[in-house]
């Protein structure tokens, strides 16, 4: 039996390449070797204000942007969370069993709230209780996420535990996987900030679906240093990032990346990496045209991805209901 891979991404924003580098493409290899299933969480994305008209739009687009990357709907599940009500019915019922102080030692939320003000809804919150629902219902081995997502997929695991605890064995305790390199992208225009979907200044992200002439300026323009040398240095955040995204692409190791750079300075890295940059994105970029060619297409798979995820969390949410007494 093969070990069950679930993650997913928020309909938000654009796919950057944060994104792309510290999760899709992990999800893309890891195909070979588990059970996967990939979700579109629509239900977290209105956790904060979204634009309806813009919404369905864009589930469709990162389905598609997903399909472009590598995720291929003949070996793994790719669905839209809302699409299977018991995500939601799941979520409600772990509510009532994850403590307050658990979620209020979320750092994610303390940073998103402090941007919404107060706007902030119950459901942003929530969202790790909604997340442990996705994650649990699958009775998920591993969960592969970049960084920030670290602590909500411990909250999971938690919350499975102290269920568990109380029912008897339930849940499969899920463990989250995160890439030795790249599990935390940052902005090109301000290496201190994580690149994120939200943050829509020009020149903060590369979208997937960026050209090369805007991946090229984009890079070109990166914020760095006052330095010269062409070295891995955390203590120079703007040129360990580019170099970091430069050695996830090509799959060198650090030494050779230097010596490659060596006696020459920073232009000389944008320059190169803009190039590697646009050769991984371009094939991908072919790949989303094919597929948005065929305007029923993207929807087809959606729809049997969601009819392959249904039955398996049905039988988890029923054996839930069956132990906590409900109906
Ligand atoms: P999200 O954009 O929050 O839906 O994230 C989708 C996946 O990409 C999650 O596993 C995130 O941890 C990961 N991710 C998002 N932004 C970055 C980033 N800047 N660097 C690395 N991974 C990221
Ligand atoms: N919260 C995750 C993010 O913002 C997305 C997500 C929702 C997720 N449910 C998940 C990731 C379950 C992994 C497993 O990136």
């Amino acid at each position: 039996m093969k070990k069950r891979v679930f993650s997913g991404i928020q309909p938000t924003g654009e796919i950057h390449i944060g994104r792309y580098l510290g999760a899709i493409r992990h999800w893309v290899s890891m195909q070979d070797n588990y059970d996967s299933i990939i979700c579109v969480v629509d239900l977290h994305a209105i956790t904060v204000p979204q634009d309806p008209r813009l919404l369905k739009g864009r589930i469709r687009e990162f389905a598609g942007l997903l399909l472009a990357a590598g995720i291929d709907a003949e070996r793994s599940i790719l669905f839209v969370q809302s699409h299977v009500s018991a995500h939601s019915e799941l979520a409600w019922i772990l509510n009532c069993f994850i403590p307050m102080g658990w979620m209020q030692r979320m750092t994610q939320f303390k940073e998103k709230s402090v941007k919404q003000k107060e706007q902030v809804s119950v459901g942003l919150f929530d969202y790790p209780a909604l997340m442990a629902a996705d994650i649990l219902l699958y009775d998920t081995d591993v969960v592969p996420v970049g960084e920030d997502q670290k602590q909500h997929v411990e909250l999971a695991r938690d919350a499975a535990q102290r269920f568990n605890n109380i029912y008897g064995e339930t849940f499969v305790l899920p463990e989250p996987v995160i890439p030795d390199v790249g599990a935390r992208i940052m902005g090109l225009d301000d290496p201190n900030k994580k690149m994120s979907g939200s943050e829509m200044g020009v020149g903060h992200s590369i979208a997937l679906l960026d050209s090369p002439d805007v991946i090229r300026s984009k890079i070109m323009k990166a914020t760095t240093d006052s330095h010269r040398d062409v070295v891995f240095d955390e203590s120079r955040p703007g040129i360990f990032n580019l170099l970091t995204i430069y050695q996830i692409i090509t799959g060198e190791g650090k030494k050779e990346i230097e010596s490659r750079f060596a006696g020459k300075g920073y232009g000389d890295l944008k320059k190169a990496l803009a190039e590697v940059v646009v050769e991984v994105l371009r094939p991908l970029q072919e790949r989303y045209r094919q597929i948005t060619a065929d305007p029923g297409h993207i929807d087809a798979i959606l729809k049997s991805g969601a009819e392959k995820a249904r039955p398996l969390a049905v039988r988890t949410l029923a054996r839930v209901k069956e132990k906590v007494g409900l109906g």
